[in-house]
This record gives structure tokens, C-alpha cells and sequence, in this order.
């Protein structure tokens, strides 16, 4: 039985490499909507997938968010890297502290005995702060690095849940109804086609970075984020995604 449900999970993850255009998809048993232990496999899968793509030199750029801190978390430690970086995608100090990129970053850095930076920007400023922060030495130091990593690794989120979670106001809330976004990655939310509904004003890693970025290492599950991951999956190019059965199902059933 153990063998069967294996192969179960290895032929939805070949129909979804081919239905998302992700070359590498890897699902986890269960789902962690329902089941909480299934964001350690997830994170457990994408952390030992990390390590086969992992490289001396690497700037690996993080997002935040349960499940990629799942992923730091469960990482297995190897200390043999060389020149190893890990920062934050964006700034946003929006979430709770375990949940923060630089958390996350730092973790992450620790487990594989390289460094980390920090990049401490609040996730809502208005465009004039923006632009202003731009200027600011450290914030000069950091960015180059960060927009010029060579992994990324980052969450997925329903447009919606997100939006609720970052207490978007009202306005925010319905410009992304009227725009109908489904996904949020990296501070932008996506409508069902893959296009930009809403981007968020803050620092850090640009869509347009992505297409210099080696390795896009999606990890995002939960029957709830189907929808959100095949928005996201048409909005950029995403290399792997680790996920678990209750999206991959959901997923295949929308097809
Ligand atoms: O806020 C950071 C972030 O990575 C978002 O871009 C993404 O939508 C979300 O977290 C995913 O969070 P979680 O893994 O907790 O569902």
C-alpha cells in the first residue's frame, strides 16, 4: 500500500510537471490544510532537494511565510559550502518574526554554514518612502546582492488569504477582487492568467530579476492554494515546486 500511494504521488506530479510547465514537481503525502506535520514534509522534501542545487558562491534569495520557514527548519545541516549566502527576497517585517524572511535567512545561513544579510524594510511604505529608502546606503549595500541572487526559494499564497494576513485596507482589498488576483509571490499578486493584478511598494527582488536566477524553487501545498499555484505557475518561470497531494489533487481536478 505504501508503495502504491508512492506511486500515486510520483504520477500526479508528472501530470502536474506537465500541466504547470514546472520541470521538477515533487509532492508530499497529505495535505497541510488539514494535516499540520505536512508542511515539515514539505519543507523536509524541498530542503533535500536544496542540497542537489546548491553550489559554491550561491546568493540563495528567501521569501517568508510558514512554509518556507518550514524549510529552514527541517533543512539538513552541511557546513561544506564555499562563499555561501542567503538573504531575503524583500524586506517586509509585516510578519510574525519566525515568519520573516530574515529570520528565515538566518536560519537557513546557520544550517549551511554560510551568511546571511538582513534587509529590514517594512512591507507597506508609501511610494515617496520608497523612492527615499532607494538612496539609503544600506539599503544601496543590500539590494544589489539580492536582486542579483542565483536561487530563489519562496512561497506561494491564495491572493485573498494573503491580503487578509498583510491587513491590506479596504481599498487594496477591492482593487484585488475588481482584478480578480488569485496568487501572491514575492509582494506581487497575480490574476488567473499569470498577470500582475497588484504589486506591492516594497524593496527587494524584482519579477524581472527572475529571469537571471539559476534555480525558482517553489514550495507551497494545501488544497486551498491550487488555484493560487497555477496563477502563480503562468506568471513566471518556476523550476521545482515541492507541494502535497491536497493541491496536486485539486490542481488535477481543475485541469
Ligand atoms: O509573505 C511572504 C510569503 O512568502 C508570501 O509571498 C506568500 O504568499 C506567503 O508568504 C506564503 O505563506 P505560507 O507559506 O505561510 O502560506
Amino acid at each position: 500500500a505504501v508503495a502504491a500511494a508512492a506511486a500515486g504521488r510520483f504520477d500526479l506530479a508528472r501530470t502536474l510537471s506537465q500541466m504547470l510547465h514546472i520541470q521538477n514537481v515533487f509532492v508530499v503525502e497529505g495535505d497541510s490544510d488539514t494535516e499540520p506535520w505536512v508542511a515539515d514534509q514539505l519543507g523536509l522534501q524541498a530542503g533535500q532537494y536544496l542540497h542537489t542545487v546548491l553550489r559554491d558562491g550561491d546568493v540563495v534569495a528567501v521569501t517568508g511565510g510558514t512554509t518556507v520557514a518550514a524549510l529552514a527548519r527541517n533543512m539538513i545541516s552541511r557546513q561544506d559550502y564555499r562563499n555561501l549566502q542567503v538573504v531575503p527576497a524583500r524586506g517586509g517585517v509585516g510578519e510574525t518574526v519566525e515568519y520573516q524572511a530574515n529570520t528565515i535567512a538566518s536560519t537557513l545561513a546557520e544550517k549551511l554554514g554560510g551568511t546571511s544579510i538582513m534587509l529590514h524594510v517594512p512591507d507597506r511604505l508609501s511610494p515617496g518612502a520608497v523612492e527615499q529608502l532607494l538612496t539609503d546606503p544600506y539599503v544601496q549595500e543590500r539590494l544589489p546582492i539580492i536582486r542579483a541572487s542565483t536561487v530563489v526559494v519562496h512561497g506561494i499564497g491564495d491572493a485573498m488569504a494573503m491580503a487578509r494576513r498583510r491587513r491590506a485596507s479596504e481599498e487594496e482589498l477591492s482593487i484585488l477582487k475588481t482584478r480578480g488576483a488569485m496568487a501572491e509571490a514575492f509582494g506581487y499578486y497575480f490574476d488567473e492568467h499569470g498577470d500582475v493584478a497588484y504589486s506591492m511598494k516594497t524593496i527587494g527582488l524584482r519579477l524581472s530579476d527572475i529571469g537571471h536566477v539559476r534555480e525558482v524553487l517553489a514550495v507551497a501545498g494545501g488544497t486551498q492554494k491550487a488555484n493560487a499555484i497555477a496563477a502563480a505557475a503562468k506568471a513566471y518561470r518556476i523550476d521545482t515546486l515541492v507541494t502535497d497531494e491536497g493541491a496536486a489533487r485539486r490542481l488535477v481536478q481543475h485541469q
